[in-house]
């Protein structure tokens, strides 16, 4: 709890054994002093509603749009050095899981806090198989929609359906319906977006196989075509695992905070990640990886790389796929994936737009714009790159970084319903606005005859950070 003192002197600039964990404020519009705790590197924003001018003021407010500086939970799951370039799951190294673990492990790992045992990886991978198919209802519900329609929108739309089929999942604090729910999305994330990439092509909807594990299985339902089985390559299958285990988690990221917000305010987990499936659309987050290989194809060739970045230098437009609000270093996922890029290329055959992409990491890496403002290249830069080798369409990608991000979202769900310190999610504002204005007749109004798009437009708003 944060007192209030008096003589900010006496808590201040101690050093040795007195060192205080405290924060000592003074308040120069009263001369008033206060002391606050300082808790893993944090101060509590509820502490400064403590200081105020009068008995009436409502107190002092911290301002952080965007959340940049401000930590919304306390959280055991993935744990990110941004400097220093490192992901651990649960303490473990992201190196280490792609190198030894499967997707399904480490989704089992970040939900239930440790590695399963033998029997236990056996029952979860047995549950998630058999929960994959999706009710008949879902097909019709997906060929609802108009044939290009984009298969993140209905995926998003497709989750949210999800609750309407199991409504004791909003049971939140049941542990039952809680385990029912995480493994009924890890099963039907796959089918459902493969339904949806399907309808996109006009092509019917393959089911679930379960002789083949999760990763074979969605290539399966993706491109199976008259064979009575698929055979999926396994060097694709092991490369689409990686990519699922380098995107299962990443700590308090946009859709991931969707998650928490929405989920506070205790509906079913089905809704709360269907938000996290809505914020993951947006191009600054899931949808830069589509936004890379577009911008790899507008480059064209090698050539062009010089007058590209110009344009970037001069904030005509952005280097997608690079810089991170948390990584000031090499995102350690864009150093996984680019190795896998060239063993899934020797089984599919060359890109040319690798070329172009290692060449435009290279030539940014020596810019000073870039390596001035700690730009490196983030997990979508490559990500793409495999993706298309794997013959799934670009509008798809984010897709595929869905269907992982969901044992991550679910964990975090958990771990969010079961804080003590959460509540329903409701930041504060500054209200800019006008006050106690009076309503005006309609025929007494005049203004300019300006169409209301132009006033709301807003310049640069691609520039603007997630
Ligand atoms: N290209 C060019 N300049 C950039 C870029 C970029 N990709 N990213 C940041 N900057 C500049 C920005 O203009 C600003 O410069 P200045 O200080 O001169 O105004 C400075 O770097 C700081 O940028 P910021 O926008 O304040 O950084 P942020 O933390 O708000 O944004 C970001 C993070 C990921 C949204 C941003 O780096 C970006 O838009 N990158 C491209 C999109 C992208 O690759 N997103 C995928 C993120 S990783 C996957 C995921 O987790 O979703």
């Amino acid at each position: 709890m944060a007192t209030e003192q008096t003589d900010a002197a006496a808590s201040n600039g101690k050093s040795g054994k007195d060192k205080k964990e405290t924060l000592s404020v003074t308040d120069n519009r009263t001369g008033e002093s206060y002391e606050m705790e300082i808790t893993d590197g944090t101060v509590k924003a509820m502490d400064f509603r403590q200081i105020k001018v009068s008995e009436e003021d409502f107190g002092l407010m911290t301002y952080d749009p965007a959340f940049t500086n401000t930590a919304s939970c306390r959280s055991e799951i993935t744990y990110i050095d941004g400097d220093a370039g490192i992901l651990e799951h649960r303490g473990i190294p992201i190196e280490q899981l792609c190198e030894k673990s499967t997707y399904l492990e480490v989704a089992y790992l970040l939900i239930f806090g440790e590695l399963p045992t033998t029997k236990q990886l056996e029952r979860w991978t047995y549950d998630i198989t058999h929960h994959t198919f999706v009710h008949e209802d879902m097909k019709q519900f997906e060929s609802g929609f108009r044939y290009d329609a984009h298969p993140m929108g209905m995926l998003l739309a497709c989750v949210g359906a999800l609750s309407t089929f199991y409504p004791g999942s909003k049971e939140i604090l049941d542990p039952e319906e809680r385990y029912m729910a995480a493994i009924r999305m890890i099963a039907k994330m796959p089918t459902l977006a493969a339904f949806s990439y399907r309808h996109s092509r006009g092509l019917p909807y393959v089911y679930p196989d379960n002789d083949l594990n999760y990763t074979e299985n969605f290539l399966s339902m993706m491109f199976k075509m008259t064979e009575v089985k698929y055979d999926p390559d396994p060097r694709l299958a092991r490369a689409l695992d990686v990519l699922f285990i380098l995107h299962a988690d990443h700590e308090q990221n946009c859709s991931t905070s969707a998650v928490r917000g929405v989920g506070s305010s205790q509906v079913d987990p089905y809704s709360s990640v269907a938000a996290g499936i809505a914020a993951l659309y947006g191009p600054l987050h899931g949808g830069a990886n589509e936004a890379v290989l577009r911008m790899l194809r507008r480059i064209k060739k090698v050539e062009n790389i010089p007058d590209f970045l110009e344009g970037v230098k001069k904030q005509e437009e952005r280097l997608m796929g690079f810089g991170h609000r948390v990584y000031r270093n090499y995102d350690p996922r864009a150093r996984i994936i680019h190795k896998h890029v060239e063993e899934v290329l020797e089984a599919t055959g060359d890109n040319p737009l690798l070329e172009i992409a290692v060449e435009l990491e290279k030539r940014a890496l020596d810019d000073e714009y870039f390596t001035s403002r700690k730009l490196y290249p983030n997990v979508d830069f490559y990500s793409g790159l495999i993706y298309e080798a794997l013959r799934i369409p670009a509008s798809m990608f984010t897709v595929i970084f869905a269907i992982p991000r969901t044992a991550g979202w679910i964990a975090q769900w958990m771990e969010m319903s079961d804080d003590p310190e959460q509540k329903i999610a409701r930041p504060r504002q500054i209200y800019t606005g006008a006050r106690e204005a009076d309503y005006v007749p309609l025929a007494d109004r005049s203004g300019p005859e300006k169409i209301l798009y132009e006033q709301a437009r807003r310049p640069k708003l691609q520039q603007r950070g997630a």
